[in-house]
Protein backbone atom coordinates (compact mmCIF):
# COMPACT_ATOMS: atom_id res chain seq x y z
CA UNK A 1 0.00 0.00 0.00
CA UNK A 2 1.11 3.56 -1.04
CA UNK A 3 1.53 5.62 2.22
CA UNK A 4 -0.90 8.20 2.84
CA UNK A 5 -0.11 11.30 1.51
CA UNK A 6 -0.20 14.47 4.38
CA UNK A 7 -3.21 16.18 1.90
CA UNK A 8 -5.27 13.47 3.61
CA UNK A 9 -3.76 12.89 7.24
CA UNK A 10 -3.37 16.99 7.61
CA UNK A 11 -7.23 18.08 6.79
CA UNK A 12 -9.59 19.25 9.11
CA UNK A 13 -12.65 18.22 7.25
CA UNK A 14 -13.84 15.65 4.97
CA UNK A 15 -16.99 15.41 2.53
CA UNK A 16 -18.19 12.38 1.41
CA UNK A 17 -19.88 11.35 -1.66
CA UNK A 18 -22.03 8.70 -0.87
CA UNK A 19 -23.35 6.41 -3.87
CA UNK A 20 -20.02 4.20 -4.21
CA UNK A 21 -18.30 5.86 -1.56
CA UNK A 22 -19.82 4.42 1.86
CA UNK A 23 -22.93 2.59 -0.35
CA UNK A 24 -23.38 1.01 -3.68
CA UNK A 25 -26.59 1.69 -4.62
CA UNK A 26 -25.65 1.99 -8.45
CA UNK A 27 -26.96 -0.91 -9.02
CA UNK A 28 -30.50 -0.23 -7.59
CA UNK A 29 -30.17 2.89 -10.12
CA UNK A 30 -29.74 0.54 -12.81
CA UNK A 31 -32.38 -1.80 -12.52
CA UNK A 32 -34.54 0.95 -12.01
CA UNK A 33 -33.19 3.15 -14.93
CA UNK A 34 -33.76 -0.42 -16.96
CA UNK A 35 -36.98 -0.99 -16.15
CA UNK A 36 -37.59 2.66 -17.26
CA UNK A 37 -35.36 1.93 -20.43
CA UNK A 38 -38.12 -1.08 -21.19
CA UNK A 39 -40.81 0.01 -20.54
CA UNK A 40 -40.16 2.63 -23.15
CA UNK A 41 -38.65 0.24 -25.78
CA UNK A 42 -35.02 0.46 -26.17
CA UNK A 43 -32.29 -1.28 -23.84
CA UNK A 44 -29.96 0.56 -21.23
CA UNK A 45 -26.77 -1.46 -20.60
CA UNK A 46 -24.79 -1.31 -17.60
CA UNK A 47 -22.15 0.40 -20.16
CA UNK A 48 -24.88 2.94 -20.13
CA UNK A 49 -25.50 3.51 -16.45
CA UNK A 50 -21.59 4.44 -16.10
CA UNK A 51 -22.31 7.42 -17.57
CA UNK A 52 -25.23 8.43 -14.89
CA UNK A 53 -22.61 7.84 -11.74
CA UNK A 54 -22.47 11.16 -10.28
CA UNK A 55 -25.09 12.86 -11.82
CA UNK A 56 -28.15 14.41 -11.12
CA UNK A 57 -31.73 12.68 -11.66
CA UNK A 58 -32.91 15.05 -14.13
CA UNK A 59 -29.52 15.01 -16.12
CA UNK A 60 -29.39 11.62 -16.18
CA UNK A 61 -32.84 10.97 -17.71
CA UNK A 62 -31.70 13.14 -20.23
CA UNK A 63 -28.64 10.84 -20.44
CA UNK A 64 -31.35 8.12 -21.08
CA UNK A 65 -33.45 9.58 -23.17
CA UNK A 66 -30.71 10.28 -25.67
CA UNK A 67 -29.47 7.06 -25.49
CA UNK A 68 -32.96 6.13 -26.66
CA UNK A 69 -33.26 8.28 -29.08
CA UNK A 70 -36.41 10.03 -27.38
CA UNK A 71 -37.57 13.84 -26.52
CA UNK A 72 -40.01 14.60 -24.24
CA UNK A 73 -41.44 17.90 -22.26
CA UNK A 74 -40.81 18.82 -19.45
CA UNK A 75 -44.08 17.50 -17.82
CA UNK A 76 -43.36 14.33 -19.21
CA UNK A 77 -39.89 13.87 -17.82
CA UNK A 78 -40.52 14.87 -14.48
CA UNK A 79 -43.37 12.12 -14.72
CA UNK A 80 -40.97 9.28 -16.06
CA UNK A 81 -38.04 10.97 -13.49
CA UNK A 82 -40.64 10.45 -10.63
CA UNK A 83 -41.40 6.51 -11.80
CA UNK A 84 -37.76 5.64 -11.92
CA UNK A 85 -37.63 7.54 -8.33
CA UNK A 86 -40.52 5.46 -7.24
CA UNK A 87 -39.05 2.00 -8.34
CA UNK A 88 -35.50 2.67 -6.78
CA UNK A 89 -36.93 3.90 -3.26
CA UNK A 90 -38.84 0.42 -3.47
CA UNK A 91 -35.28 -0.85 -4.01
CA UNK A 92 -33.32 0.88 -1.67
CA UNK A 93 -35.85 0.74 1.28
CA UNK A 94 -34.58 -3.42 1.71
CA UNK A 95 -30.96 -1.57 2.45
CA UNK A 96 -29.43 -2.12 5.88
CA UNK A 97 -26.42 -1.42 7.54
CA UNK A 98 -24.83 -4.52 5.80
CA UNK A 99 -24.65 -2.38 2.65
CA UNK A 100 -22.21 -0.33 4.21
CA UNK A 101 -19.38 -0.49 2.05
CA UNK A 102 -16.09 -2.37 3.46
CA UNK A 103 -14.17 0.23 5.91
CA UNK A 104 -16.78 3.05 5.37
CA UNK A 105 -18.34 3.62 8.79
CA UNK A 106 -14.85 2.04 10.78
CA UNK A 107 -12.94 5.30 8.58
CA UNK A 108 -16.20 7.77 9.31
CA UNK A 109 -15.12 6.92 13.13
CA UNK A 110 -11.50 7.08 12.45
CA UNK A 111 -12.03 10.33 11.19
CA UNK A 112 -14.02 11.35 14.07
CA UNK A 113 -11.68 10.04 17.10
CA UNK A 114 -9.19 12.49 14.85
CA UNK A 115 -11.15 15.31 15.62
CA UNK A 116 -12.41 15.78 11.52
CA UNK A 117 -15.32 17.06 11.03
CA UNK A 118 -17.42 15.06 8.43
CA UNK A 119 -19.66 16.41 6.08
CA UNK A 120 -21.77 14.39 2.93
CA UNK A 121 -21.83 15.99 -0.19
CA UNK A 122 -24.05 14.25 -2.56
CA UNK A 123 -26.36 14.69 -5.28
CA UNK A 124 -29.25 12.35 -4.74
CA UNK A 125 -32.18 13.54 -2.78
CA UNK A 126 -32.87 9.91 -1.49
CA UNK A 127 -29.66 10.64 0.98
CA UNK A 128 -30.98 11.16 4.37
CA UNK A 129 -32.95 8.30 3.49
CA UNK A 130 -30.33 6.18 2.52
CA UNK A 131 -28.44 7.43 5.89
CA UNK A 132 -31.10 6.72 7.90
CA UNK A 133 -31.48 3.07 6.93
CA UNK A 134 -27.72 2.30 6.97
CA UNK A 135 -27.78 3.71 10.56
CA UNK A 136 -24.86 6.16 10.21
CA UNK A 137 -26.74 9.56 9.99
CA UNK A 138 -24.92 10.55 13.54
CA UNK A 139 -21.71 10.32 12.08
CA UNK A 140 -21.92 13.64 9.89
CA UNK A 141 -21.60 16.53 11.41
CA UNK A 142 -23.53 18.37 8.01
CA UNK A 143 -25.69 16.76 5.52
CA UNK A 144 -25.17 18.58 1.86
CA UNK A 145 -27.35 16.34 -0.61
CA UNK A 146 -29.58 16.85 -3.90
CA UNK A 147 -32.52 19.10 -2.03
CA UNK A 148 -29.85 21.88 -1.10
CA UNK A 149 -27.93 22.39 -4.24
CA UNK A 150 -29.25 24.23 -7.66
CA UNK A 151 -26.54 23.12 -9.56
CA UNK A 152 -25.03 19.35 -10.04
CA UNK A 153 -21.46 18.05 -10.39
CA UNK A 154 -19.26 18.85 -11.36
CA UNK A 155 -20.94 22.15 -10.62
CA UNK A 156 -18.62 22.52 -6.51
CA UNK A 157 -21.65 24.22 -5.43
CA UNK A 158 -22.42 20.75 -3.00
CA UNK A 159 -18.60 20.67 -1.70
CA UNK A 160 -18.61 24.82 -0.89
CA UNK A 161 -21.35 24.56 1.09
CA UNK A 162 -20.65 21.14 2.97
CA UNK A 163 -17.32 23.33 4.14
CA UNK A 164 -19.39 26.31 4.80
CA UNK A 165 -21.44 24.44 7.13
CA UNK A 166 -18.55 22.75 8.84
CA UNK A 167 -17.13 26.22 9.60
CA UNK A 168 -14.20 25.75 7.68
CA UNK A 169 -12.21 26.79 4.20
CA UNK A 170 -12.17 24.91 1.11
CA UNK A 171 -8.39 24.58 1.19
CA UNK A 172 -9.43 22.15 5.07
CA UNK A 173 -11.63 20.16 3.49
CA UNK A 174 -10.51 16.67 1.43
CA UNK A 175 -13.23 15.15 -1.21
CA UNK A 176 -13.97 11.16 -1.18
CA UNK A 177 -15.33 10.51 -4.40
CA UNK A 178 -15.67 7.73 -7.04
CA UNK A 179 -17.32 9.72 -10.04
CA UNK A 180 -15.04 11.80 -12.43
CA UNK A 181 -17.58 14.37 -12.03
CA UNK A 182 -17.25 14.56 -8.56
CA UNK A 183 -13.48 14.95 -8.54
CA UNK A 184 -13.90 18.14 -11.34
CA UNK A 185 -16.39 19.31 -8.59
CA UNK A 186 -13.84 18.82 -5.63
CA UNK A 187 -11.26 20.58 -7.67
CA UNK A 188 -13.20 23.60 -8.59
CA UNK A 189 -14.24 24.02 -5.47
CA UNK A 190 -10.42 24.30 -4.18
CA UNK A 191 -10.25 20.92 -2.83
CA UNK A 192 -7.50 17.91 -2.96
CA UNK A 193 -9.93 14.83 -4.63
CA UNK A 194 -9.22 11.12 -3.02
CA UNK A 195 -10.72 9.26 -5.83
CA UNK A 196 -12.32 5.86 -5.13
CA UNK A 197 -12.10 3.04 -7.43
CA UNK A 198 -10.33 2.53 -10.43
CA UNK A 199 -7.39 4.90 -10.82
CA UNK A 200 -7.61 4.53 -15.07
CA UNK A 201 -11.17 6.41 -14.30
CA UNK A 202 -9.90 8.48 -11.74
CA UNK A 203 -6.67 9.87 -12.39
CA UNK A 204 -7.75 13.47 -11.94
CA UNK A 205 -7.91 12.31 -8.35
CA UNK A 206 -4.72 13.38 -6.00
CA UNK A 207 -4.86 10.17 -4.76
CA UNK A 208 -6.75 6.70 -5.78
CA UNK A 209 -7.71 3.86 -3.63
CA UNK A 210 -10.01 0.66 -4.00
CA UNK A 211 -12.17 1.89 -0.94
CA UNK A 212 -11.65 3.37 2.59
CA UNK A 213 -11.07 0.19 4.25
CA UNK A 214 -7.42 1.38 2.83
CA UNK A 215 -7.36 4.28 4.78
CA UNK A 216 -8.25 2.56 8.18
CA UNK A 217 -4.95 2.77 10.61
CA UNK A 218 -4.13 -0.51 11.92
CA UNK A 219 -5.84 -0.86 15.36
CA UNK A 220 -3.67 1.94 17.75
CA UNK A 221 -1.51 2.67 15.37
CA UNK A 222 -0.72 6.79 13.80
CA UNK A 223 0.05 6.82 10.27
C1 LIG B 1 -25.74 10.33 -7.30
C2 LIG B 1 -25.68 9.05 -8.13
O1 LIG B 1 -25.14 10.12 -6.07
O2 LIG B 1 -27.10 10.71 -7.09
C3 LIG B 1 -26.42 9.27 -9.44
O3 LIG B 1 -24.32 8.73 -8.40
C4 LIG B 1 -27.85 9.71 -9.15
O4 LIG B 1 -26.40 8.07 -10.19
C5 LIG B 1 -27.83 10.98 -8.28
O5 LIG B 1 -28.53 9.98 -10.37
C6 LIG B 1 -29.23 11.47 -7.92
O6 LIG B 1 -29.83 10.52 -7.07
P1 LIG B 1 -31.36 10.55 -6.62
O7 LIG B 1 -31.38 9.57 -5.47
O8 LIG B 1 -31.69 11.94 -6.18
O9 LIG B 1 -32.18 10.14 -7.79
MG1 LIG C 1 -20.84 8.62 -6.33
Amino acid sequence: MKPVPSFITSARGALFDLDGVIVDTARFHYQAWRRLAAELGFEFTEAHNERLKGVSRMRSLEILLEIGGLQFDEARSVELATKKNAWYVELISKMGPEEILPGAADYLRQLRADGVKIALGSASKNAPMILDSLGITGLFDAIVDGNHVAKAKPDPEVFLLGATRLGLQAADCVVYEDAEAGIEAAHRAGMKAVGIGDPAILGAAEFVIPGLHALLKPAGLPF
